[in-house]
């Protein structure tokens, strides 16, 4: 089949559910991608915010592929091997105290949010509790996940969602108080809003809701699932502020391509929450997902991944600042932490324009809500490789003005 049999064939059968662009991905090493016509993208979305290590690292591909001949699946009635390993290792990188691997990031705000209930339901008896989640935020798809999505448009048409969940402004402490009553069960906030615009949480903002949690005890759920697993700089972006959730919603780059994701509890939450018969899963956590967990967490050891955005951020930032100081008319700015950055678009452009542009240079971007176009490349990327984002984004850009 050529590139167009593959998009016809696929539209024929696939739900219409994403306007995809029209390119055909086959494979990809490193920072780079191929289409089936051969073209090479340098890859600034990473499958958004999912391949940290970049495509075909030959020690993940070889732990996988010997997991396979041993054992891909054997659902949670047993333990596997892989478990004992990727839950120490998950549950000393976040600081907390125990977790249950889930199969996306959606599934794990679903076992945060029934994981918070369960903890408010054994204090009080009652089932009114209440949720404060954020306007902007971006939890998922799935009609738990859904309720606590502030935005209007993914919800309306999908009503009635899970009662109780109310919505305050992202860095606006007082709004959050507003909100808050005896009812509060939990709040729950991105540690940087992905979707919703690259918006980092104020230190204020994030320790202020930290002390309510706590004076009040309500559950603080951070949603890392966007911008843990280094993106920000630090393993979890909260581990800036120095402070610690009670549940932590991780996703994406866990499995740095194979799908699984994870929610980890404090003991608090761990010790007072879901109890056998409380929640399940078949698949999350089987001994394939798990190897890749394990196997992420020691290269990103061995390579020194996270302080390799670390060093790298302030490069990634400063270009991204030329751009948009050589593009007034395009951009009036720079937004985000690490290697989860924004250029801000101005109102009479349109970031889908540049994507589509960008395409034509050989280079992948995505977008986020409010006319942002998202960069979120592999942790691996190198300031040669910045280099060459900036040559092809002005290429697009010049490219809208002719
Ligand atoms: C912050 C955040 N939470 C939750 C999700 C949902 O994760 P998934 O698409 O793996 O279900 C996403 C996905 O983009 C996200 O960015």
């Amino acid at each position: 089949m050529n590139t167009q049999e593959y998009i016809n064939q696929s539209e024929q059968y696939v739900l219409h559910t994403y306007n995809r662009f029209q390119m055909v991905l086959e494979k990809g090493k490193g920072a780079y991608l191929y289409d089936t016509d051969g073209k090479e993208y340098l890859d600034f979305a990473a499958g958004i915010a999912v391949y940290a290590l970049g495509y075909g690292n030959e020690k993940l591909n070889a732990a996988l592929k010997d997991q396979i001949d041993q054992l891909v699946h054997t659902s949670n009635l047993y333990y596997n091997v892989p478990m004992a390993e990727a839950s120490r290792k998950v549950v000393e990188a976040t600081g907390l105290s125990k977790v249950f691997f889930t199969n996306s990031g959606t599934e794990a705000i679903e076992g945060a949010i029934k994981a918070a209930r369960k903890y408010a339901f054994l204090k009080d008896g009652s089932t009114d509790h209440e949720i404060i989640a954020m306007k902007h935020s971006f939890h998922g798809r799935s009609l738990g996940a859904l309720s606590v999505t502030g935005n209007d448009a993914y919800q309306a048409p999908f009503k009635p969602l899970i009662g109780g969940v109310k919505f305050a402004e992202f860095n606006n402490l007082e709004s959050v108080k507003a909100q808050i009553t005896d009812k509060t069960c939990a709040i729950i906030l991105e540690t940087l809003q992905g979707e919703g615009g690259i918006y980092p949480a104020d230190a204020d903002f994030i320790k202020g809701i930290r002390e309510i949690c706590d004076e009040k005890d309500i559950v603080l759920i951070l949603d890392e699932i966007q911008c843990g697993m280094g993106r920000t700089g630090y393993l979890f972006a909260y581990q800036e502020y120095g402070i610690k959730p009670d549940i932590t919603t991780v996703a994406k780059a866990l499995g740095c391509g194979v799908p699984v994701g994870a929610f980890v509890l404090n003991e608090k939450l761990a010790e007072n929450s879901l109890k056998p018969g409380d929640h399940g899963t078949t698949y999350g956590g089987n001994p394939f997902a798990l190897r890749a967990v394990s196997t992420v967490f020691d290269l990103y050891d061995e390579m020194n991944l996270v302080d390799h955005v670390k060093q790298t951020a302030p490069y990634l930032e400063q270009t991204l600042e030329e751009i948009a100081a050589a593009y007034p008319a395009v951009f009036y700015g720079r937004r985000g932490k690490g290697f989860l950055q924004g250029l801000l678009v101005n109102a009479d452009c349109k970031a889908g324009d540049i994507i589509l542009a960008a395409h034509k240079e050989g280079l992948l971007t995505i977008s986020a809500e409010g006319n942002v176009l998202r960069l979120a490349p592999p942790l691996i990327i190198t300031e040669a490789q910045i280099d060459e984002m900036k040559e092809k984004l002005c290429r697009a850009v010049e490219s809208l003005n002719k």
